[in-house]
């Protein structure tokens, strides 16, 4: 028996400041579309960008229901529409940007794993690395270079 250790490095930037104009840009376009959250049981409203390689941004936000697993999270909500509206374009970036009626958020909130899933399976299908950037409503910017790093061992189209 031997030993694998799978381990990634994470980008951490400051603040939103640090970006570069493009991903403030990016970043932007998610903390706009989080005001737009419909999160009336949860009260956490998130808001995703999605940056494609003909340069245009598709947004998303947490869709709620009363009867809870008929909701969708932000991320799928924007990365099913950029697959919807601009089929076969290459995903380079997601911005995601949450928030809380409870209390200011100033940590990024990461993903859940259903969307690194549906995320997982864009990049598979496009043969390169989908970049996120995750923030709260203030504070630190993380940045993932490829959503692979925090979905390893993932299931994808090659087991079937
Ligand atoms: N939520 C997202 O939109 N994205 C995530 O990755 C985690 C959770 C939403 C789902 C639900 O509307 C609320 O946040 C609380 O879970």
């Amino acid at each position: 028996m031997k030993k694998k250790k799978i381990s990634f490095e994470l980008s951490v930037f400051e603040s939103f400041d640090e970006l570069s104009e493009d991903r403030q840009k990016l970043m932007l376009a998610a903390i706009e579309a989080r005001k737009n959250a419909y999160a009336p049981y949860s009260n956490f409203y998130v808001g995703a960008a999605v940056l494609l390689e003909n340069d245009e941004v598709v947004i998303g936000n947490n869709q709620e229901n009363a009867s809870y697993p008929s909701g969708l999270c932000a991320e799928r909500v924007a990365i099913f529409q950029a697959g919807a509206k601009y089929p076969g374009v290459v995903i380079k970036s997601v911005a995601i940007s949450a928030s809380s009626k409870k209390n200011t958020l100033s940590e990024p909130a990461a993903p859940c794993g259903n969307c690194r899933q549906a995320i997982s399976e864009y990049e598979v299908r496009q043969a390169s690395a989908i970049e996120l950037l995750l923030m709260g409503e203030t504070g630190e910017v993380l940045k993932c270079s490829s959503i692979s790093d925090i979905l390893p061992l993932s299931f994808n189209s090659s087991y079937l």
